[in-house]
């Protein structure tokens, strides 16, 4: 039985104890932007794309309980509007080249920057100098397509038990480190099997000597937008099931 409901953009959502608003609204079928949210992982905050306003005021969906008798907007012009910033800032903070990189199509980035109705980057490209790792025998780790969300941070922590991941420095100077002695992927604990390697919601972890295997056009956005995907049971493997 739940405990109660709150109200989505006019609609009745049911919740259980303990729900945030987004793991309620997803379970549901109803889609909130997100990508820093996994249903297999604790609570981060990180992106804030899923801010929607409770009773009036701004709260990210992925941290704030849900409570009975709430009033919540979600996918209101002007909240969307705020997102597709937020959403333009990433693009522009990181190397994201969306023609050539394989996880298009199959990227929760892309996907939600489609369904904000992003165009453009709008601000200047930082173009970061930033390096990719191959140091693994069979994973490969491109930091220009990082978005700091700390999925694999926490997917490395909370289910392989390795904290493999982390995250260092501040500002536009934060960046994903690799624990291990050489700082380099080759020599940590890391493998291909674990979630860690499955959760990246853009194309910055990848398995070696598989690309392209499903073709452009062919892949899970590109044949219908994210939020008509929503999988309400909430908790299936890898990244791309959000
Ligand atoms: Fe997120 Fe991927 Fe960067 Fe890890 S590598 S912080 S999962 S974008
Ligand atoms: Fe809520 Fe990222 S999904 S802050």
């Amino acid at each position: 039985m739940s405990a109660g409901t709150f109200k989505l953009d006019g609609v009745d959502v049911a919740f259980d104890d303990g729900d945030t608003l987004l793991a309620a609204a997803q379970r549901a079928g109803h889609h909130v932007p997100h990508l820093c949210w996994h249903p297999r992982l604790g609570q981060s905050g990180a992106c804030r794309v899923c801010t929607v306003r409770v009773d009036g005021r701004w709260a990210a969906a992925c941290t704030t309980r849900a409570a009975a008798g709430q009033v919540v907007e979600n996918r209101t012009p002007a909240i969307d509007g705020q997102r597709r910033l937020l959403l333009q800032l990433l693009f522009v903070e990181g190397n994201h080249f969306c023609p050539s990189c394989e996880k298009s199509g199959d990227c929760l980035l892309q996907a939600t920057a489609y369904e904000m109705g992003m165009t453009g980057p709008q601000f200047e490209e930082f173009y970061p100098n930033r390096p990719v790792d191959a140091s693994h025998p069979t994973m490969w780790l491109d930091l220009n397509r990082c978005i700091l969300c700390k999925l694999c941070v926490r997917a490395s922590t909370e289910v392989d038990g390795k904290a493999v991941f982390a995250i260092g420095g501040h500002g536009v100077g934060a960046h994903l480190l690799v624990n291990s002695p050489s700082g380099t992927l080759g020599d940590s604990a890391f493998a291909d099997s674990d979630f860690a390697a499955s959760v990246c919601p853009v194309g910055a972890i990848l398995p070696k000597r598989r690309g392209f295997a499903v073709p452009v056009g062919q892949r899970r956005f590109d044949r219908a937008p994210v939020s008509a995907q929503v999988e309400p049971q909430g908790d299936r493997e890898g990244g791309h099931g959000r």
